[in-house]
């Protein structure tokens, strides 16, 4: 690879889940290198992410996943200007094994380290396939730890307007998969099988918080979906599945798009991104794509593969952090809870 004098490589590293990756970004937007190493086969088994199995993963494909970014990018270890790494929030012994890594490399060749926030990275997603999109910006981020409405004010600098009270948008769908026997992970499921059902079937709750009309809640819709499917059950009716996921979905997007369109009007926003991994469900995208169109807000999504987990999002966030100074000691830690926009 050619490298010019101004030229800032960034290698990134993200092992907060069952996802074990490695990037080589430059200039903050151009993505050299994205590989990923899935554990999901893995944890299929017990129907969801089992901690210490994630971590132990880690620590077996991390040097692997490492050196396929690098050949990929044609570059080496001595051509990086910065080492990124997702710090939190994450499981705690997988976020430990990224961070322990990157400190080893940063000690090592005497670069500068970077602790990113996982969500600052999801939302830097955004940047990698929209070279014209540059904050402020409002961005839903929906992935399956977290649901966030937030202003992007600048490059690593957020006001949260609402945030989930209870299961993630992610997680409502990886529980409803479950109880209708689809198994992990659920999302990408249900949205598939949604496409065979009639989203009008049933008519789940759509539950408002109120005074915080921005905050989300998804315990009501998932207990909903799980009592209809025990009534069934027990009166010995048939369980139409694809009507299920597929009114489940309508209700989770339609507040989804609500809370997200009310925001940006009265903040007077005309961007809206989404991010995280329920940002490449289709029914999601459509209706979003729908309201921003009608509401004259001008919409961006990533592409599916920078939705979930990557490290080139962690790389694209490294380099704004980077820029700004950001610089962290061979004394950082995993903070699986760390909050966003804190250092
Ligand atoms: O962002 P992500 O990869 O990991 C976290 O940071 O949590 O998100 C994973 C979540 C899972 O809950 C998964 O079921 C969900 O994203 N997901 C989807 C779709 N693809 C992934 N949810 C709905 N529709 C999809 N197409
Ligand atoms: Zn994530």
């Amino acid at each position: 690879m050619e490298k010019t004098n101004e030229d800032v490589l960034v290698l990134a590293i993200e092992s907060s889940c069952d996802e074990t990756a490695a990037s080589v970004v430059k200039n903050g937007r151009t993505i050299l290198s994205n590989i990923i190493s899935s554990q999901i086969e893995l944890h299929k088994l017990y129907g969801g992410v089992v901690p210490e199995i994630a971590s132990r993963k880690h620590i077996e494909k991390i040097n692997q996943v490492i050196e396929e970014a690098l050949k990929e990018a044609d570059v080496t270890l001595d051509d990086l200007d910065a080492i990124g790494v997702t710090y939190g929030p994450g499981l705690v012994g997988a976020l430990l094994v990224g961070v322990a890594e990157a400190k080893a490399i940063s000690f090592a060749k005497d670069i500068p380290l970077v602790g990113v926030h996982h969500i600052e990275g999801h939302i830097s997603a955004n940047y990698i396939e929209h070279p014209d999109l540059e904050p402020p910006f409002l961005c839903l981020v929906v992935s399956g730890g977290h649901t966030h409405l937030v202003i992007v004010k600048d490059y690593g600098a957020f006001e949260i307007l609402g945030r989930t009270r209870d299961d993630a948008a992610g997680e409502a769908f990886d529980k409803v998969a479950r109880a209708i026997g689809l198994g992990y992970p659920g999302g990408p499921k249900i949205d598939r099988l949604s496409k065979e059902g009639n989203a009008y079937a049933f008519d789940f709750p759509k539950a408002k918080v109120d005074e915080a009309p921005y905050d989300f809640s998804f315990s009501g819709v998932k207990s909903a979906v799980l009592n209809h499917l025990n009534k069934c059950k027990m009166q010995g009716e048939d369980i139409v599945a694809a009507d299920v996921a597929a009114s489940f979905q309508r209700c989770v997007v339609e507040v989804l798009v609500e809370h997200a369109i009310a925001a940006a009007k009265d903040h007077k926003i005309d961007k809206l991104a989404i991010a995280g991994g329920v940002g490449s469900n289709s029914g999601l995208r459509t209706a979003m794509e729908e309201a921003c169109r009608n509401n004259k807000i001008q919409f961006y999504h990533p592409s599916p593969i920078f939705c979930t987990d990557n490290a080139a999002m962690i790389g694209v966030a490294a380099y704004y952090e980077y820029q700004k100074g950001t610089r962290h000691g061979l004394d950082l830690n995993a903070i699986p809870n760390l909050r966003l926009g804190e250092r």
